[in-house]
């Protein structure tokens, strides 16, 4: 994963890469840093933690210059320090290269490049591309692998590097997006991609690079989405594209598409807290005009299928990681329920590797908040392979899984920054509960039925409204509960998957174990895990299985484990057995997870405040996870 920005021309490069790599924070926050090309030499600045602490070093150790490159990290290959930061340079200075993906052959191009007397600093997979570069332009300007016409260097002076980056990059296996520049050429950046996305911003005589299109705002809307194999050459004035074999390709400039959204804190402390309290104007946002009320049914306006491929379709596979995929379960018990087509949900890390049949009347979603998770783009990616048409459920507009999928349905959830998911989570579980109207209403379900859902649909956002009142009750639990080290989170059909969720949410902020399960499983391994120690955080709705989730909650009563329990309002049953009681409103059974999901939000907020986790950027995690 990782966030890459270079620049080249008029400005002092180091002031847009800083900027440039706050904006890509959510890639990685492991380490930063920026090499810049001045005076016959590449300098660079970097350190361990985020891009403040690198700003802070170039505040007293300036790097001016008008070409350079930058990058914040997700640790893949050696720790998070200093050394193993990017950028990383080869062969006695004369490369800089920063990279995001994984070289997967990088230890034998090591040996290789040790044994030829190139001296490596760091443990990463990353520097190798900085020496093999090195050593391919050492070759190049020695003419041993020339291949670069005298002619051709007249024609273009940057021949002989061009060739030797292909050169290299052949050699490299596994995935990169990469920007390069080079102490002797001051004049030029390369960038290059081969499953890890880049970009490259068309300015007025200045040129951007950067790993998505996030930093260019403000700065130029001429954009160019590089392809896989694809390198481009720029200059301040100029923008070659080329094909690592197939030699010139023309760019085609895009306009830039990016939500640039509120990004201010708006006077919460952190983002996080400040997306959970959106989500009732996120789910009204992924309504708006969706509903289609005199039909009965939701309306679309990007599947781009035809009538006679929607009806054909015979079955249906959600896909994602992580909070998406929890939403995708959700999704497949709504869409069985109200449109009884048989749904799948595969993390996108397996299916992109498995082999399963899939018949041509198969639908596959993507479901991803940044529309960059590698595995579900790779998913999608192999589903296509196999002429299977894929749509995407996308938070962010211009991403590779939007641009790639067919079809798709965006959030408009407007730009989520805390690390942890929150207000895309209940906006996909939305945008699926409308998908499973649509399709109910084409297959068998009633125009009454549609009415009542639709009127259920349009209750949420104020019930949500009124959830987030439960913050007081939730600190109160979360300042008892603050030192347990173990929690569970049981909840059964529509509300496991909020269970698993509200479990996620406690591991990825506050470090804490917990262990999302359906409730009657629980008796079945996890209940030798409950003691006077570990809390249960159960979900209780009213609704059918309303007495099967108590007779759950009393067998770990019973073993003298502590109850959480979140209760619909009017509940007074719980409260006489439950050590702690969270009320919420009450809608329509299917759609009472998306309520139920915010004081587990709350809860995982408080624990992690409380014991003074980095909420909006917990540790190893990142927001975009762009490697597999
Ligand atoms: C990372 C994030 C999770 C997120 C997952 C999928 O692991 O930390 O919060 O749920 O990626 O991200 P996506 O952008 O595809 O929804």
């Amino acid at each position: 994963m990782c966030g890459i920005v270079g620049y080249i021309g008029p400005r002092e490069a180091g002031e847009f890469l800083v900027e440039g790599l706050r904006r890509l924070e959510y890639r990685g926050y492991d380490s930063a840093g920026i090499a810049v090309v001045e005076g016959g030499r590449v300098g660079v600045s970097k350190t361990t933690g985020r891009v403040d602490a690198l700003n802070r070093q170039l505040l007293l150790d300036p790097l001016p210059g008008h070409v350079g490159i930058g990058h914040t990290r997700w640790a893949t290959h050696g720790a998070a320090n200093d050394e193993n930061a990017h950028p990383h340079v080869g062969g006695m200075g004369a490369v800089a290269i920063v990279h995001n993906g994984v070289i997967e052959n990088y230890a034998v191009l090591r040996e290789g490049l040790e044994s030829e007397g190139y001296v490596f600093q760091s443990e990463t997979d990353s520097e190798v591309i900085a020496h093999l570069i090195a050593n391919c332009l050492e070759r190049q300007m020695a003419g041993v692998s020339v291949g670069v016409s005298e002619t051709e260097i007249r024609r273009n002076p940057h021949a002989t590097l061009v060739a030797a980056v292909r050169t290299a990059l052949a050699q490299l296996r596994g995935t990169y997006g990469l920007a390069i520049v080079f102490r002797d050429f001051p004049d030029v950046m390369i960038a290059a991609r081969l499953g890890s996305p880049l970009v490259v911003g068309v300015g007025h005589d200045e040129h951007f690079v950067a790993s998505d299109a996030l930093p260019l705002s403000g700065y130029t809307e001429k954009i160019v989405y590089l392809a896989d194999h694809q390198l481009a050459v720029v200059t301040a004035k100029t923008l070659r594209v080329v094909h690592r074999e197939f030699g010139a390709v023309k760019p085609s400039v895009e306009v830039l598409q990016v939500d640039t959204g509120d990004r201010t804190l708006n006077g919460f402390d952190h983002y996080m807290l400040k997306e959970i309290h959106e989500q009732p104007e996120s789910i009204r946002n992924a309504m708006r005009g969706r509903l289609d009320i005199e039909n009965a049914t939701a309306t679309f306006g990007g599947l781009n299928l035809t009538p006679q491929q929607l009806s054909s379709i015979n079955r249906i596979i959600l896909t994602g990681c992580g909070t998406s995929w929890h939403a995708g379960l959700l999704g497949e018990y709504l869409i069985e329920e109200w449109a009884r087509i048989p749904v799948e949900v595969e993390y996108a890390s397996e299916l992109r590797y498995r082999n399963p049949p899939v018949d041509p009347n198969t639908l596959v979603f993507a479901i991803s908040q940044s529309g960059e998770t590698a595995d579900t783009l790779g998913a999608i990616r192999e589903m296509k392979r196999t002429g299977h048409r894929t749509l995407a459920i996308c938070n962010v507009v211009a991403s590779s899984i939007a641009q790639e999928a067919d079809g798709g349905v965006f959030l408009h959830a407007g730009p989520e920054i805390g690390v942890a998911s929150t207000k895309a989570y209940s906006a996909q579980c939305m945008v699926l509960a409308m998908l499973a109207l649509y399709f109910g209403r084409m297959r068998h379900l009633g125009f009454e039925a549609g009415r009542q859902i639709i009127d259920d649909f349009q209750q949420i956002p104020q019930k949500m409204q009124e959830a987030l009142s439960t913050n007081a009750q939730v600190q109160r639990v979360a300042q008892k509960y603050r030192d347990a080290s173990n929690f569970l989170y049981l909840g059964r059909q529509y509300n496991f998957p909020t269970a698993l969720e509200g479990a996620l949410k406690l591991k990825e902020i506050s470090y804490v174990h917990a262990e999302g399960y359906p409730a009657a499983e629980m008796k079945h391994g996890p209940i030798a895990l409950v003691d006077a120690q570990t809390p249960s955080v159960f979900i209780v709705p009213q609704g059918f299985v309303y007495d099967k989730v108590m007779a759950n909650l009393e067998e770990v009563k019973a073993r003298g484990g502590p109850v959480i329990a979140v209760v619909q309002d009017g509940d007074s049953r719980v409260a006489q057995v439950a050590d702690d009681v969270i009320t919420v409103p009450k809608v329509s059974e299917p759609l009472q997870p998306l309520i139920n999901v915010v004081p587990l939000q709350l809860l995982a907020y408080h624990v992690a405040l409380l014991r003074g986790c980095d909420v909006d950027k917990p540790r190893n995690l990142a927001k975009s996870v762009t490697v597999e």
